[in-house]
């Protein structure tokens, strides 16, 4: 796919068919992915992908942390809750989802149970979960890398058919995922992405996010000169 085509396409997937990613496709993926730039060529990123048994137990101490009330852990810092423009912006795709997945804005239990699929990696058959050299946590260039690397790898894989959402929930407890997966502890957790073949019956796939119009987010100086 022409680039072009791939950026203005792409879109998250939040249901997926049960089906497996092949290893060498993945693999492809990641060496597709691993070509952005990054500061100074540092690559400081890391990608643990789980499967199977792995990947469930992660789903399933996810799930009882969040429902029994064990506090969000995170290893990186939080921006809170969103105000503002930007709280409208997430209420706005939010609206968008729940429509297409037939849930009332104000029923709390259909919400409940959205929430809880994105904790269980929305059920795809392969997880990624990024981090970065636990000794960078405080360089702003890490994190601004792997979210380049994260954005080719959703790239890649929606060039070859395989859908992808990002998501932050899948690190909400980030104790769970360390454990499970195994994390080295001179790695930091910062992010997941939900891989796999879309289930194009499930209506949410289809939603097609809104974006700020482009003479709101540039500004040009010089240019009439
Ligand atoms: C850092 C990051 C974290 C995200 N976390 C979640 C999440 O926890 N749950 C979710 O459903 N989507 C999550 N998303 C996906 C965004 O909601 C999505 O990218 C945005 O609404 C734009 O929609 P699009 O990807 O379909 O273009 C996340 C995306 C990013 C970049």
């Amino acid at each position: 796919m022409e680039f072009e085509q791939l950026a203005l396409e792409r879109r998250s997937t939040r249901g997926f068919k049960p089906d497996r990613i092949p290893q060498e496709v993945i693999d492809e993926i990641v060496t597709v992915a691993k070509h952005c730039p990054s500061s100074m060529n540092t690559q400081p990123w890391y990608l643990h992908v789980v499967t199977g048994d792995v990947l469930d137990r992660i789903r399933t101490g996810n799930t009882e942390a969040m429902t029994s009330g064990v506090a969000p852990n995170r290893e990186i810092r939080g921006h809170g809750r969103y105000e503002g423009e930007h709280r409208e912006r997430q209420k706005r795709v939010a609206a968008q989802l729940f429509e297409a997945a037939g849930i009332g804005w104000d029923d709390k239990a259909q919400r409940q149970d959205w929430a809880m699929r994105g904790f269980r990696q929305f059920d795809a058959p392969v997880s990624m979960i990024g981090c970065i050299d636990r000794d960078l946590h405080d360089s702003t260039e890490a994190y601004f890398d792997l979210g380049q690397f994260f954005y080719g790898l959703v790239l890649a894989a929606w060039d070859r058919g395989i859908g992808a959402v990002i998501n932050g929930q899948g690190i909400m407890q980030s104790a769970v995922v360390r454990e499970h997966a195994n994390i080295p502890e001179d790695q930091l957790i910062v992010i997941t992405v939900a891989m796999g073949y879309p289930d194009d019956e499930f209506a949410a796939n289809q939603v097609v996010s809104e974006r700020r119009p482009t003479d709101e987010i540039v500004t040009y100086l010089g240019f009439d000169d």
